[in-house]
């Protein structure tokens, strides 16, 4: 162990020994540096990680949470052990949990506290790098002094950068390897460099560095580089601004996560300060709806504040009785965010299923959360090599550009900006999986200049007109199920008793609206979207509506059924078993799918989603056509 390293685990045991609440109260009072280290096994990560507990004098995860929330029961600091078993440990966890997520690890010094979030380093664990980047203060880069800069080490610094990630330190490691020979790293220094200005990275600090034998970890230069004129590593980490630090001075953002309300007298909004500082007194303006109102009092579990500033969770009560939920962001009054439902965004995929451009996700923002669809990508990028690709999809890990729209109006910040406002997660819909991650980059202007057009006829106008009520009597089933037969013979029943209707035909359809479709997940996805689009045209001019499309998936189904109101949606499932449907083979479809002359067929080599819960079920085996029909008719009624 370096001298400086010793010296300062002995004063920190004499505090200890000495005034136990004088220690707790120092260690308390630490800022907390996020930072992430990216390279692999190979390039010494967990010796490093290993270096900097044991260098550090490390406190062990549960000791470090044991002494913030009780200061009085402990009374000793993490306990010496073996360096090498320390690494041996740390490498056997890394990979064990190397598929599940990111390992963090506390230590601290006597300057500050970290958190350091290991992730695995190849790339088909980009996802797990982006969840521990995605709070980072700092990304340590390493790269083994005897290979230089490498694919992977231009990956990791991209993602770093592109989670906004303001300060990468460049470690060269394993020194001793190369006889801590300046030139060695100077000459990685230099390629490192002109990597960094091509892909927009301003600065970054490279040290070298032995994890091995601990040369400029906590005190340099080291007794073998005598060259270097740097900071250790410990001790740049200690010095680096805390995002958070930076986000005080931008106009101040909270998202509410809830309101408070145990009584009559009080009313609190609670959230994580995003950026800026509040105090009472100041005006503060609810987004999106605009209201202003004042700060009464900032509330936290240990009493009142004169100030919070970001980082801070905290409760704010208000002078006046302002509608304010979950959700809303209350803000600087003379400078808020916008709110926007179409975007530009970067999108990093983390789902084993591939996007589905057109589908609708949650996107949860902040504490906002909303349906969106995500558009084809613009490109995608190659994370080794930065080219941009086309692409009609993201899978796994992969990275691109593609517009995002919502279904209504986020409050937003660019992610460049503001990373609580400008961040957000995919969330799939019927597994709850988080399936994306995303960084806003600004709000398409399209978006700001068309306004909804109030219109003086209103839908039940148009309705009362006919003397009916509007209904979607949505039609889902195999190809060949009967959807078409049916929903003619329901449509003939309703013109006999004089109600007005259309029929929209899948087949017909594909003629003229949507004749520049085909079959393939999202081409499937936006015919379902534009039918449900004009279904709902159609209820707003008053008629009953009947659809006729495979329509093979939930999630859509879904979409078109939260776009209408709720209880003019009728899903009728006609349920025609795969073999009975084949065996009528109508339209001869089927025989060239089981050929091979017909790709993507429903049924076949395409899925179909057989509705939960329809409103109707109809057995086209046990029912004819004409009971089908009658059986529908008998459930919508009456239609007035
Ligand atoms: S959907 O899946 O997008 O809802 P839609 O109902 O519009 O499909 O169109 C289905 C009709 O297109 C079928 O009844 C059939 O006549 C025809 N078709 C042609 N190719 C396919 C295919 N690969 N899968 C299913 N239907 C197909």
């Amino acid at each position: 162990m370096t001298k400086q390293a010793s010296d300062t685990s002995y004063k920190t045991d004499a505090l200890i020994a000495e005034d136990i609440d004088a220690y707790l109260d120092q260690h308390q009072n630490k800022s907390l540096l996020r930072f992430i280290t990216c390279g692999s096994v190979d390039d010494g990560k967990s010796t490093l990680i290993g270096r900097l507990l044991y260098d550090s004098k490390m406190i062990f995860e549960d000791q470090l949470a044991a002494l913030e929330s009780d200061s009085k029961k402990v009374g000793t600091q993490g306990q010496e052990i073996d360096f090498a078993l320390l690494v041996d440990g740390l490498a056997a966890e890394r990979e064990q949990g190397i598929t599940i997520d990111v390992a963090y690890r506390f230590f601290a010094t006597e300057k500050r506290k970290f958190i350091v979030a290991d992730t695995p380093g190849h790339e088909q664990y980009t996802r797990n790098m982006v969840t521990g980047a995605s709070t980072a203060d700092c990304a340590v880069i390493l790269v083994d002094a005897r290979k230089g800069v490498l694919v992977q080490t231009r990956r990791h610094s991209y993602l770093a950068h592109l989670l906004g990630i303001k300060h990468l330190v460049l470690a060269v490691n394993k020194m001793d390897l190369v006889d801590y020979d300046q030139q060695v790293f100077d000459d990685i220094v230099a390629d490192y460099a002109a990597f960094a200005k091509e892909i927009g990275i301003e600065a970054f600090t490279p040290i070298p560095i032995s994890g091995f034998k601990g040369d400029n970890i906590t005190a340099a230069p080291s007794e073998n580089t005598q060259w270097y004129e740097g900071p250790a590593l410990i001790e740049h980490l200690e010095t680096i601004e805390i995002a958070n630090v930076a986000a005080q001075e931008k106009p101040f953002r909270m998202a509410v996560q809830w309101v408070n309300r145990p009584n009559l007298d009080f009313r609190g909004f609670s959230g994580l300060i995003g950026s800026g500082t509040v105090k009472p007194g100041d005006t503060v303006r609810i987004v999106p709806s605009g209201k202003t109102s004042t700060v009464k009092s900032i509330v936290t579990f240990d009493g009142e504040l004169d100030e919070a500033v970001a980082g801070q969770s905290v409760t704010l009560t208000l002078e006046d009785e302002v509608d304010c939920s979950r959700g809303d962001v209350i803000s600087a009054s003379d400078n808020p965010p916008e709110a926007s439902d179409q975007f530009e965004a970067t999108i990093v995929w983390m789902d084993e299923e591939a996007l589905k451009p057109g589908r609708g996700y949650w996107l949860k923002l902040a504490s906002q959360m909303v349906t969106a669809t995500v558009q084809e990508p613009k490109y995608e990028i190659n994370v080794n090599s930065m080219e941009h690709l086309a692409a009609k999809t993201l899978g796994l890990n992969a990275i691109g550009v593609a517009e995002v729209h919502t279904e209504k109006p986020v409050t937003f910040e660019a992610y460049a900006d503001n990373r609580a406002l400008g961040g957000f997660i995919l969330i799939d819909k019927i597994t709850n999986a988080t399936v994306g991650a995303g960084m806003l980059h600004f709000s398409l202007r399209r978006a700001q200049n068309v306004h909804w057009q109030a219109t003086t006829i209103t839908r039940d106008d148009h309705a009362g007109m006919k003397n009916q009520k509007p209904r979607v009597l949505w039609f889902t089933g195999l190809s060949g199920s009967g959807k078409s037969t049916i929903a003619n013979a329901v449509e003939q029943r309703l013109n006999l008793m004089n109600r007005h209707t259309f029929l929209l035909d899948g087949d017909n359809v594909r003629h003229g609206l949507n004749k520049d479709l085909g079959f393939t997940e999202a081409d499937r996805i936006e015919n379902i979207r534009r039918v449900g689009e004009v279904a709902k045209l159609m209820t707003d001019a008053g008629l009953i509506v009947l659809t006729a499309f495979i329509s093979p998936f939930r999630a859509e189904r879904d979409m078109v059924r939260a776009m209408i109101d709720d209880c003019e949606f009728i899903e009728i499932f006609v349920d025609t078993p795969l073999d009975v449907a084949e065996q009528r083979d109508v339209k001869g479809l089927y025989k060239k799918a089981r050929s091979g002359e017909l790709k993507n067929f429903t049924g076949i080599d395409s899925p179909y989603e057989a509705p939960e819960a329809p409103e109707i079920r109809v057995n086209t085996v046990e029912m004819t056509v004409e009971e089908a029909a009658d059986h529908i008719i008998q459930h919508i009624l009456p239609l007035k």
